[in-house]
């Protein structure tokens, strides 16, 4: 199959959008950028479509998709007993980049939640994605627009790069603000619980809701979420995460990095910017200072240090606060080994 590259710049961007969500409406698989990564799309309540999207990613058919709306008029048609905590959470964060778990309506089909009796509904702010849900007038699931297992893509060049001929179309729409995937909340239960952390942080949450929510364990064996309990993210070089205060760290970093040198190992780095002249012999990769920096370039380095053949990536790991949880998270599910020095 030829996958269709659609720009999303004037003036060919409304016709882009008409294309996108006429292939959607058709059954095909197109994907397109939000603020936080690359979604695959398809028509949600089409299920040889929404199957279409395990095939051309390799994923496992338990793992369940999120629905993502243009509007909250649709949530009352894909969920049963919408509690008011919902709306105060929609208030505050929707559009945006939080997924919230409700119990589903039996229109969402089977494929599309791999069985639960649970639905992830998601309203994306990126004004692509908004123009498309809208024109095509469907909800649309939308996993990363990554092979499986590989880091998700923040940019269109890596969506060719992992699905190219797979799908139908690509709406290309410039690099992603987030960087890291929705925040998932699971509302169902009687304490709300992050199932995976994202770019709306649990200090947020609990601030809109006043009360304190939960925070699940990343687990493999009896998972919360289905998606839990799955390596992720992973570059294919071997990840190395260093944890403990700045400067320990830097210099614990570069003390590896000499040696795995000297044993003629091709080394990446990923870490703050003012650190990266301590690596003149690794290819390096800046993660900036702040956190919504070093989000927005995570899986990116990732993908491009694996393009220059390293075969061990140095990250630095990151406080465990606000969207640090998030970090963190990402990079214990892709790391072969996490050090604390
Ligand atoms: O930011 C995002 O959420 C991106 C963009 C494209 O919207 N999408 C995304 O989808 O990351 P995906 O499929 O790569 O991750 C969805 C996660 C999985 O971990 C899945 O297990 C969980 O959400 N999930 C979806 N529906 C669920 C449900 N009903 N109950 C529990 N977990 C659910
Ligand atoms: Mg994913």
């Amino acid at each position: 199959m030829r996958t269709r590259i659609l720009p999303t710049i004037p003036p060919g961007k409304k016709k882009s959008i008409e294309t996108a969500a006429r292939l959607i409406r058709d059954g095909k698989l197109v994907a397109f950028p939000t603020e936080t990564v690359y979604g695959l799309g398809a028509n949600a309540l089409d299920k040889v479509a929404v199957r279409k999207i395990f095939k051309a990613k390799g994923r496992p058919p338990d793992n369940p998709l999120i629905v993502h709306l243009f509007s909250l008029n649709q949530v009352a048609f894909l969920t049963v007993s919408v509690p008011q905590l919902f709306w105060k959470l929609a208030d505050a964060f929707m559009p945006g980049p939080l997924t919230i778990v409700l119990r589903r309506s039996i229109l969402v089909p089977d494929v599309v939640t791999a069985g639960l009796s649970t639905v992830g509904i998601r309203l994306p702010d990126h004004p692509v994605a908004r123009a498309l849900l809208e024109e095509a007038g469907v909800p649309i699931v939308a996993p990363s627009a990554n092979l499986s297992g590989k880091p998700s893509p923040t940019r269109p060049e890596h969506v060719i790069e992992d699905l190219s001929g797979k799908i139908d179309a690509i709406l290309a729409g410039g690099k992603c603000r987030v960087g890291l995937e929705s925040t998932v909340l699971d509302i169902t239960r009687r304490v709300p619980v992050i199932l995976r952390p994202g770019a709306v942080t649990r200090e947020e949450i609990e601030k809109v809701l006043k009360r304190k929510i939960r925070v699940a364990r990343p687990t493999r064996k009896q998972p919360a979420s289905p998606g839990m309990k799955y390596k992720h993210y992973a570059p294919d070089a071997e990840l190395i995460v260093f944890e403990g205060k700045r400067s320990d760290v830097a210099s614990a970093m570069a003390a590896a990095a000499r040696s795995l040198n000297s044993r003629g190992m091709k080394v990446g780095v990923m870490v703050e910017d003012a650190f990266v002249r301590r690596f003149p012999d690794c290819k390096t990769h800046a993660l900036g200072v702040h956190f919504q920096r070093a989000a927005r370039r995570l899986f990116e380095g990732f993908r491009s240090l694996d393009a220059g053949n390293v075969d061990v990536i140095l990250c630095q790991g990151f406080d465990e606060h606000d969207l640090g949880h998030a970090l963190m998270n990402r990079l214990r599910k892709a790391a072969t080994r996490c050090i604390r020095v």
